[in-house]
């Protein structure tokens, strides 16, 4: 099947999915904003089952809004409590003192209402929309990204910012030709959930298997992507330059880091690990003294100081190369070697 006329059936697809595979869960039993509301605000960062005892909680003490709207901020705090995201529960009580005052305790019915009250997101609010009025707002979340950059082969990282507008776009897409927004939308998260989970999916019972790009290409766990969590590290490195008559001392990096392969001064690595060199062979440093650079990479902030050394004798030159295992190059020469781009700039600077 071509893909114009598989982004036509998609919707279809996943309805008919949906009609036998539909998840009984305590909110779906009715279209009042109120329930589908509290629900969605409990499920965002927690998981189903949690999320269903809690609802239940929470309908039990506040079968209304307007039993809401005339609660504390403590007992919906003592309610909420084991949820985190404490900002969640604050906003639950101001928008029910919202609708209960400004609305007559009436829930907002379009989208644009939604997302002006307090705690109410696109995701939100196109969720309350299309589930209780049917009004054509698609949902984007964690489930969304994942069905459709796997369905679809899209290797969008969803970290950034323009990701969200894409699938977006696509999802409008794919739903245009159902009249059925709100199942839709509750279709696309179940499947998420239940066939094309993060981990292990159900791909041998999908029903998209035959024109899954992600399966086809066995690359459904590399899907969707994601920014890697990688904590930026800094490192320290302190460079010894060491010059004499035109000649100058380095050594290539040979270790499993940054840089494998290109060629360094003398380093020594870490703060304040500045070996004393200037004792232990009798040196000058010269200007300048300390030159400071910084290198970023994807990961790493690298600090970098460059002791420069301009060694008078060559027999001490001679003594440090043979201790430190460097290899000796004439200035002119340089530039045969490759070097990270800090250094480089360094070079073309001071030597
Ligand atoms: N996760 C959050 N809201 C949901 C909904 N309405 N249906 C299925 N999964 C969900």
């Amino acid at each position: 099947m071509n893909t114009k006329v598989f982004k036509s059936s998609f919707s279809g697809v996943l309805l008919d999915w949906f009609k036998v595979e539909k998840r009984n869960l305590p909110f779906r039993d009715t279209k009042d904003p109120y329930k589908v509301w509290l629900s969605e605000i409990i499920l965002q960062q927690t998981q189903m089952k949690t999320g269903i005892e809690y609802y239940k909680k929470f309908i039990k003490r506040f079968p209304s809004i307007s039993m809401l709207a005339e609660s504390y901020q403590k007992e919906i705090y003592s309610l909420w409590e084991g949820l985190g995201y404490y900002n969640r529960a604050k906003n639950l009580l101001k928008t029910a003192k919202i609708i209960a005052k400004k609305h007559n305790g009436v829930f907002p019915k379009t989208y644009d209402e939604l997302i002006k009250l307090p705690g109410i997101g696109k995701y939100t609010a196109s969720a309350i929309s299309s589930i209780c009025y049917n009004e054509k707002r698609v949902v984007v979340d964690a489930n969304v990204y994942r069905v459709l950059s796997r369905v679809f082969g899209i290797k969008t990282n969803i970290s950034k910012p323009k990701a969200y507008k894409s699938f977006l776009t696509l999802s409008n897409i794919l739903s245009k030709n159902t009249n059925r927004i709100g199942d839709y939308n509750e279709a696309i998260m179940d499947f998420g959930s239940v066939v094309c989970s993060p981990k292990k999916p159900a791909c041998w019972s999908c029903v998209f298997k035959t024109n899954c790009i992600a399966y086809k290409k066995d690359i459904v766990n590399a899907l969707p992507v994601k920014a890697s969590k990688k904590k930026l590290i800094n490192r320290d490195f302190n460079y010894y330059v060491f010059e004499n008559n035109n000649r100058l001392l380095i050594r290539k990096r040979t270790q499993n880091d940054i840089w494998k392969n290109l060629y360094e001064f003398y380093l020594e690595e870490g703060k304040n690990k500045e070996r004393k060199l200037q004792k232990e062979f009798e040196i000058q440093k010269i200007k300048p003294v300390i030159t400071k650079d910084k290198g970023l990479l994807s990961h790493q902030k690298i600090n970098i100081d460059f002791n420069h050394f301009q060694i008078l004798n060559g027999s001490v030159f001679d003594k440090i190369k043979k201790e430190l295992g460097l290899i000796e190059v004439k200035a002119d020469k340089i530039n045969r070697y490759g070097f990270p781009k800090v250094i480089a700039n360094y070079l073309n600077s001071y030597c």
